[in-house]
């Protein structure tokens, strides 16, 4: 039978902490160019593509610099990015995260991976669980980053769902908008000021029940 349902989870800080090593390379990256950075800023780059997140932390700076330095810089953050990327291993899944896709493949779920990140394919063979995955859509697969619903509506379209019948796991505040926009319910991760606005709030994924999930089809297809 053809899956009617569909979880399309997001990659960076919801199946693995990564958001904290994307933090770790902007943070050596601008201490030693001197730039100011902390983690208040990094919380608003969850869910930026790598240039947009720039933008966000050059801020007023951002028109003294070259687009050769740019360029120079994402290629720097980037290549620092990788490096903490390639110690990753199968115990860098967050916990409850494997269990929860299983879970939802037991029942004829959908699994999806709906990422800004360009490296999602890296992250996901570092955590050897795309053959746990229906669907991969990443920065590479459309044009504009969250909050642009693009990313998710991409997901639907490979899943064969309309959009009412997947509901996204997010830990940012531009990827909740992002699902809400593509007319998906959605779980946020995290404190409330981040993820307030989604449908249900869960401290970690570990929280996140399969019944939570199971709800909010149900709600979606009422
Ligand atoms: C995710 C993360 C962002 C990151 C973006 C681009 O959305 O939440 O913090 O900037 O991916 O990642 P990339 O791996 O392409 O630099
Ligand atoms: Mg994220």
């Amino acid at each position: 039978m053809p899956i009617q349902h569909a979880a399309i989870f997001d990659l960076d800080g919801v199946l693995t902490d990564t958001a904290e090593l994307h933090y770790q390379s902007w943070q050596e990256l601008m201490d030693q160019l001197g730039i100011p950075f902390d983690r208040q800023v990094n919380e608003s780059l969850r869910g930026l593509s790598r240039p947009e997140s720039l933008e966000v932390i050059l801020g007023s700076r951002s028109a003294d610099f070259s687009d050769a330095w740019k360029q120079d810089i994402l290629r720097r953050k980037n290549e620092n990015y990788i490096e903490r990327v390639r110690r990753m291993t199968p115990a860098d899944l967050l916990p409850g995260v494997e269990n929860l896709l299983r879970a939802l493949r037991e029942r004829g779920v959908g699994v999806a991976v709906a990422s800004s990140s360009r490296n999602t394919g890296l992250v996901l063979e570092r955590l050897g669980i795309r053959p746990l995955l229906d669907v991969v859509v990443d920065g590479n697969d459309v044009p504009k980053s969250k909050p642009d619903p693009g990313v998710f509506l991409e997901a639907a379209r490979r899943l064969a769902l309309p959009p009412a019948r997947c509901v996204v796991i997010e830990d940012a505040a531009a990827g909740v908008e992002g699902a809400q926009r593509a007319g998906m319910r959605v779980v946020g991760v995290g404190p409330a000021e981040r993820v307030g606005k989604a449908d249900l709030v869960r401290k970690r994924v570990a929280e996140v029940g399969i019944e939570d999930l199971l709800g909010l089809f149900d709600e979606g297809t009422a």
